[in-house]
């Protein structure tokens, strides 16, 4: 039984006077204070961790149609203080109980004829806060036209960011430059030319990973996002950030009848870059899943596909012709791979109407078939054989972006995968084209919209709501951003979101970018990356694809692609190359076959952002530990302290590793395993290869 203590701890104003006041919030800790204050009307807040400025003074405010101005001619109602203090459980996930701690400041204010809330929450690890305007008489439209939200900063601070507005949506490398330089112009000097791609304004995704001049880091994010619209974070000057919200494309930024809830804006502050890894803010500020709801079928797992082969080495098509991948031959022969190492899915891509060799990515291809199968995929005879071999099928709908298509087939497709025992679809979204996605209007002409606005937001609720209807679990690729949702709805179990491996298929990810994904990109929730790949290099054939760069290598060693395992968190991991690459390596392969995906606790061993990384974490059915290092371009020597082992207990450890002769570029694929008796007080030393990394299971005797 779940104890909930929530405490209602004041009711009174602080300070007030002519228009005037202010009011302070600690955090259960101490060590966080938020300050808010309305100054000549206008709503002002700050953060500071002890004596150090988080976020100086910054306004808050909102912009309705009809020339509602929700950014001055505040007074304050009433202010209410409460704290929680809660623990839970998720399904699964990286803790098997987390702590949700906080104290909350509820405003209700008053701005002439109008009511608006604020409810800021103060956590040991950060703040949140989110803007509530009710339904109320006064207000005929609740369009909402701008959000002010500043977030001031110092100029000397640096942030790591992937610019918002841009075509390809969050796959991109990352840059990292000062808060004032955020542009496309920037990118495009430093990291992709972008600046052709002039729609929307300069400004970054987030998770936004900034380091502040006085040495805290913080992650700027949201939460819970709900039938609003994504927050970028554009810069201003002088180190001011200010929301910048994706419109529809008739210039509005959330359409409402009914007031507005905007998601949470999270700010989550640590001291080192270990602790940028261990908040569970995003989790807490989402609710747990309907009572009448049962999820319990979510089950986290592991998969393969026939998907490497058109992604990466280039010897299958997604389309009819002599190389069509998904043939039914094929598929069985993966499922007797996948089966006899004891993977629970088996992806397949390119079972459908609708491939052909141009499908890719304008946004505006011939419209994919989800329910009709290609003529040599025998979709019931592979039904029956998966699960005769206790594999699921993870289904693919590639939609091209095309979400009137999709939401036209969405439940026949569902009921179709649901009664051939499918349990896992991969959807996917590629139209590689800046506010493309095309929608019809009341007038029935076509519109263009952006993939990150609220009719996107509210089309991936639609599936995830319609998929749990039909048990089934979805992995988004092209997504939109993890914001946590996936607390209510565990079906959601995983996405993309970032630049994956598929980008070393078709191109490279340079060797630097596995080691930025932990400091950035994956501070919002687990990442379909797929990891596993083990031919690193001469992989790629150039049948039937045409010319390609047949001295491609993916930038990683043996070693480090099993680490990612467990440095990566994600449910649903892919072992992502061919059973013929595994079959060379069937002692690495182990540790794949072995690594859980469902966890009791992880502990950051060491970690510098973008550099490095360490993670050891514990199986949640069994008192197995398994540790994971990845290093970027530098080789390094690790000293690891098994010191979180059980004090009582003797334990195994085989280590997978580099050698001294490994390199990413030159070597990748050399590596050595050894088994040694270790226990609490063990001390590893451990070498890590130009761009590798390690990997040890840790079995108790
Ligand atoms: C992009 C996805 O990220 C990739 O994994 C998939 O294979 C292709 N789209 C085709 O759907
Ligand atoms: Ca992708």
């Amino acid at each position: 039984m779940k104890i909930l203590k929530f405490f209602i701890l004041f009711f009174f104003f602080i300070s007030c006077n002519k228009g005037g006041f202010l009011t302070s919030v600690n955090s259960p800790d101490n060590k966080i204070l938020l300050d808010f204050k309305i100054v000549d009307g206008r709503l002002l807040y700050s953060i500071n961790k002890e004596d150090k400025a988080v976020i100086s003074e910054s306004s808050l405010g909102l912009i309705l149609k009809n020339d509602i101005d929700l950014t001055k001619g505040f007074k304050i109602k009433n202010q209410k203080q409460t704290s929680f203090n809660d623990n839970w459980n998720p399904l699964f996930g990286e803790y098997k109980t987390i702590k949700n701690n906080y104290n909350q400041l509820t405003l209700e204010l008053n701005n002439n004829k109008t009511e608006i809330n604020i409810e800021f929450r103060i956590y040991n690890d950060g703040v949140a806060f989110r803007y509530i305007l009710p339904k109320q008489k006064s207000i005929q439209n609740y369009d909402l036209m701008d959000e002010i939200t500043e977030f001031n900063l110092s100029s000397k601070d640096s942030a790591w960011w992937i610019p918002g507005f841009s075509y390809r949506r969050y796959e991109f490398l990352y840059a990292n430059t000062g808060i004032d330089d955020i542009s496309k112009k920037v990118y495009s000097d430093l990291v992709e030319e972008i600046s052709y791609d002039s729609l929307g304004i300069d400004a970054a995704h987030t998770p936004l990973t900034i380091k502040k001049n006085n040495g805290i880091l913080i992650s700027i994010h949201e939460a819970n996002l709900v039938d609003y619209s994504s927050m970028t974070l554009s810069p201003k000057g002088k180190g001011s950030l200010e929301v910048e919200l994706y419109p529809w494309s008739d210039g509005i930024k959330v359409k409402s009848d009914n007031g507005i809830k905007s998601s949470w804006r999270t700010i989550h502050i640590a001291e080192n870059s270990s602790g940028l890894l261990e908040s569970n803010l995003i989790l807490n500020l989402n609710d747990d899943p309907d009572e009448k709801d049962d999820f319990s079928w979510v089950k986290p797992g592991k998969y393969m596909g026939v998907w490497w082969e058109m992604i990466g080495t280039n010897e299958s098509t997604w389309w009819p012709s002599k190389y069509h991948g998904a043939n039914t031959k094929k598929v069985f022969n993966y499922i007797d791979f996948a089966s006899k190492h004891g993977f629970n899915g088996l992806l397949v891509e390119g079972w459908n109407k609708g491939w052909y060799p141009g499908w890719c990515c304008s946004g505006n291809g011939i419209p994919f078939s989800f329910t009709e199968s290609l003529e040599d995929f025998d979709f019931k005879k592979i039904s029956l054989y998966s699960s005769k071999k206790n594999i699921s099928i993870v289904g693919h709908h590639e939609t091209g972006g095309q979400i009137e298509n999709y939401e036209n087939q969405l439940e026949d497709a569902f009921k179709l995968y649901n009664q051939m025992g499918v349990k896992y679809i991969k959807t996917g979204y590629v139209n590689d084209v800046s506010r493309n996605i095309k929608r019809t209007d009341q007038n029935g002409n076509i519109i263009r919209e952006w993939h990150h606005g609220q009719y996107m937001i509210n089309h991936f609720h639609k599936v995830i709501e319609l998929a749990s209807k039909y048990k089934l679990s979805i992995i988004t690729h092209e997504p939109i951003k993890d914001t946590g949702l996936s607390r209510t709805f565990p079906n959601f179990i995983s996405r993309e979101g970032a630049k994956g491996q598929e980008f070393n298929g078709f191109s490279s990810n340079g060797v630097n970018h596995a080691t930025d994904l932990p400091f950035t990109r994956l501070l919002s929730g687990p990442m379909d990356y797929t990891p596993g790949i083990f031919q690193l290099n001469n992989f790629r054939y150039d049948k039937p694809g045409g010319k390609i760069d047949k001295n491609a290598t993916v930038p990683s060693t043996l070693a480090k692609e099993l680490a990612l395992y467990v440095v990566y968190y994600s449910p649903m991991q892919m072992a992502a190359d061919l059973p013929k690459h595994y079959k060379k390596h069937l002692r690495a392969f182990d540790f794949i076959k072995n690594v859980p995906v469902n966890w009791e606790t992880k502990i950051i061993l060491n970690s510098k952002i973008s550099e490095y990384l360490t993670i050891a974490r514990k199986d949640i059915d069994s008192d197995n530990w398994y540790v994971g290092g990845i290093t970027d371009e530098k080789k390094r020597n690790f000293k690891i302290n098994l010191d979180f082992l059980d004090e009582s207990k003797d334990y195994t450890a085989k280590i997978y590793k580099d050698t001294s002769e490994t390199h990413w570029d030159k070597n990748p694929m050399e590596y050595s395993i050894e088994s040694i008796k270790v226990n609490k007080d063990s001390k590893l030393d451990i070498y890590l290869a130009p761009g590798g990394g390690f990997a040890i299971e840790i079995i108790k005797n």
